[in-house]
């Protein structure tokens, strides 16, 4: 075979259209066994693709074994099993996930440590609210008091934020209340004032109610207040714990001139404190919630801290909002579980949720570190580290001239998966890609291993 042409779609990267089309030709026998492929240069030029986009296709297709490299005679076809080739008859749904092997290693940071869950006590909290009469109904529209009361303890302590346990809202995730928040400051704010880069999850939220946007450009040194005043928003929208995705944490002179500001505006500022529970370093900083609760918006969530799959997080609402919040949603049932919710509030009134939270943390600090350091060894001055004081993921700027997209897709080809931070990012691009690390879910071996193949796949 000499060279081929074909068209592409838009919906998946062209070096995989080129590796899927040669993997049918090769199983439905249209190329033989043995039989010379075009030169990296051939296709690239038929296909008017670059070489890094032929090289990465080839790649993809080596280490799968449809063909082979032999040094400078090219690339050949291998022999193809009778049991892969049956593949080509089944349907489309099945080859699909036939073909998406699951990576060696997930840097995904979406998952929580899965060993030191406290399975046994919350299945037997989880069956002791079984057996209440009250597990037997609806829930309360805005969350159960039980729950709140836990929640309001929690916040003082934990996060220095004052509040009534009526003012605090739960509900099934972030972007579920945000929408929902969306829904009440709409009429009153057209507009608002979003962190770049910063979470793409809350931006849709908001697009939901057709906001627009104005972005305050944050990098690792911090978020850039100064652009405040040029501003028109009178909302705002920061993670000022843990910046998402730089990690940076506002100091305290930032939060305070952002209160003064939200004081002149009269406006918002509404707080995501996602993971604030992760700080590795120092003891975390109290949330902008604590010094003005009446101007600012404060959500968390049990997500990253417990378990994601139990989707529960909650909102804390300044008075003037919560009534008009309380007035609009007073019909609407409640999106979470009832059970998660009094199973939860049982788990914090014992004692255990604080023993969680506190165990959690070393076991993720120790992770990270591992983490860091493995990074360190294999990667030495090639990359540089982002955000390691907190959080359970590490941000890696990668210095080797290669786009996110090849970094993300060699990874892959080496087995492990890897994120992007571009989706993050509205207007503050940054020409070095970062890489986002998740890590919660792994053993240290898994992370050695991930680090290793990182580095055999991009060095
Ligand atoms: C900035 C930020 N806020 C909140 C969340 C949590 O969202 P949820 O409540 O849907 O778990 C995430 C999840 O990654 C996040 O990155």
């Amino acid at each position: 075979m000499k060279t081929t042409i074909f068209t592409f779609h838009d919906h998946s990267p062209k070096y995989k259209q080129i590796y899927e089309r040669f993997k049918s030709f090769i199983e439905q026998g249209d190329i033989l066994a043995n039989e010379k492929l075009p030169s990296i240069r051939q296709l690239g030029d038929s296909l008017q693709v670059s070489r890094n986009t032929a090289l990465m296709a080839y790649e993809q297709l080596v280490a799968e074994g449809y063909i082979r490299g032999e040094g400078r005679k090219g690339y050949f076809v291998n022999e193809v099993e009778p049991l892969l080739s049956q593949e080509a008859f089944l349907s489309p749904h099945n080859k699909q996930t036939e073909s998406q092997k699951p990576p060696v290693v997930h840097f995904r940071a979406d998952a929580v440590d899965q060993t030191h869950f406290p399975l046994k006590m919350w299945r037997r909290m989880a069956n002791q609210v079984l057996t209440l009469p009250d597990s037997f109904r609806y829930g309360e529209p805005f969350g159960e008091a039980c729950l709140r009361e836990q929640i309001s303890t929690y916040l003082f302590q934990s996060r220095g934020v004052k509040t009534d346990a009526n003012a605090i809202i739960i509900g099934s995730s972030t972007q579920q209340m945000l929408v929902y928040l969306g829904h009440i400051l709409k009429d009153e704010f057209q507009s608002m004032i979003v962190e770049d880069p910063g979470y793409n999850g809350a931006r849709e939220a908001f697009q939901f109610h057709h906001f627009r946007f104005e972005t305050l450009p944050v990098d690792e040194t911090g978020v850039d207040l100064s652009q405040l005043e040029q501003m028109k928003s009178r909302l705002i929208y920061v993670t000022p714990s843990h910046q998402s995705p730089i990690g940076v944490s506002m100091s305290i002179q930032q939060r305070q001139m952002l209160i003064h500001w939200v004081n002149k505006m009269r406006g918002y500022i509404i707080e995501d404190d996602y993971d604030s529970e992760f700080r590795y370093t120092q003891k975390p900083f109290p949330a902008l919630a604590s010094i003005d609760s009446a101007r600012v918006i404060y959500v968390g969530n049990f997500s990253k801290s417990f378990l994601p799959g139990i989707r529960l997080s909650y909102m804390v609402l300044p008075e003037a909002i919560l009534h008009r919040y309380q007035t609009q949603f007073a019909h609407f049932e409640s999106s979470t579980s009832l059970l998660s919710q009094l199973t939860m509030a049982t788990f914090m009134e014992s004692g255990e949720w604080n023993r969680h939270v506190k165990r959690m943390r070393l076991v993720y600090k120790r992770k990270m570190l591992h983490l860091v350091s493995e990074c360190k060894k294999q990667f030495g001055h090639t990359i540089s580290m982002i955000g390691e004081q907190s959080g359970l993921y590490l941000l890696i700027k990668v210095h080797l001239n290669h786009s996110e997209e090849w970094l993300i897709q060699r990874a892959s080809s080496y087995g492990v998966k890897v994120y992007p931070t571009s989706p993050y990012f509205i207007n503050n691009k940054t020409d070095t890609p970062i890489i986002k690390l998740g890590f919660s879910h792994l053993s240290c071996e898994e992370i050695e291993l991930g680090v290793r193949l990182l580095k055999e796949a991009w060095l």
